[in-house]
């Protein structure tokens, strides 16, 4: 489905500011899989990201979608196929519209040219069924202006929008960090739902690693542009907080600092 091949990213490149973020990441998600990636910061999980995304170019390697090379293709003209959601609980959505015109705006962007625009009785119906599986009461305030909406009700909103244009990827960059506890849990349970009901392939980045663990069918570690850590299903099922913490032990040496971890 999202094949990275040997991908290098460089930024500055020969300059005294010269940051290698990803070296040579070779990364396969078979449809359906569902990717944590775990990552102390600067470790280059955002950047493969905007890889994916095709927001950034890399140096060297190919990205291939459902064996499509859109190594060269800019994000607009991957936007069908790949869905993100970012930390930012700002960033997703745009808060001068109504939540019915951004989902509007997030439906069309799935279907071919030629369909009608704005919001038809039948799509007002249909958002309220999809607002309403939020628990929100957001299915009560279609013509309510985003911008109103607590970070953690803007961040279900932008969920939502990310993927009932069922696109074949999903990408979600911390997008529970910005979160009190209580909303983040929210959040990750309807993304959870959300990837089963629309059986989408995802790669989620948290720095919450119990997350990483309870969420998803597989587990990627980065450490310094490169995957250090792959575990499949099963190995994540036996893996705890602490075996990761010691995997992150053993590629740092000696004087982790967890906070940098579970912050
Ligand atoms: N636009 C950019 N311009 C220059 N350097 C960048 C840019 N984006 C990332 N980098 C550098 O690339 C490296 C990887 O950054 P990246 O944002 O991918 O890390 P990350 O794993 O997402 O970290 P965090 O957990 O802090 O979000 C870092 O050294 C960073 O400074
Ligand atoms: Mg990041």
């Amino acid at each position: 489905m999202l094949r990275l091949d040997d991908v290098t990213k460089i930024f500055f490149a020969g300059t005294a500011n010269e940051r290698a973020a990803l070296q040579g990441v070779t990364l396969t998600l078979e449809p359906g899989d569902f990717v944590t990636v775990i990552g102390s910061n600067g470790a280059g999980k955002s950047t493969l990201l905007n890889i994916a995304a095709g927001k950034l170019r890399p140096e060297t390697g190919q990205v291939t979608i459902d064996g499509k090379d859109v190594t060269a293709l800019a994000d607009h003209q991957r936007a069908r196929d790949v869905a993100r959601v970012f930390q930012d609980p700002m960033a997703g959505t745009a808060p001068h519209m109504t939540i019915e015109e951004n989902l509007a705006m997030a439906y069309e962007r799935g279907k071919s040219r030629g369909l009608r625009r704005g919001v038809t009785a039948a799509k007002r119906q249909l958002f309220a069924r999809e607002l309403a599986t939020l628990e929100l009461g957001l299915e009560a305030r279609l013509k309510a202006k985003v911008g109103m909406l607590s970070g953690g009700q803007r961040q279900a909103l932008s969920l939502l929008m990310a993927t009932f244009s069922e696109p074949k990827i999903l990408l979600l960059d911390e997008h529970t960090a910005a979160l009190d506890p209580q909303r983040a849990e929210l959040v990750a349970r309807l993304t959870a739902e959300a990837v089963e009901r629309h059986h989408l392939t995802t790669l989620m980045v948290t720095h919450n690693m119990e997350q990483a663990l309870r969420l998803g069918t597989r587990l990627v570690m980065m450490h310094a542009g490169r995957i250090i850590l792959d575990l499949d299903a099963e190995a994540k099922s036996r893996a705890t907080v602490p075996d990761l913490l010691h995997e992150f032990e053993k590629i740092k040496g000696a004087g982790l600092d967890d906070r940098t971890m579970l912050q």
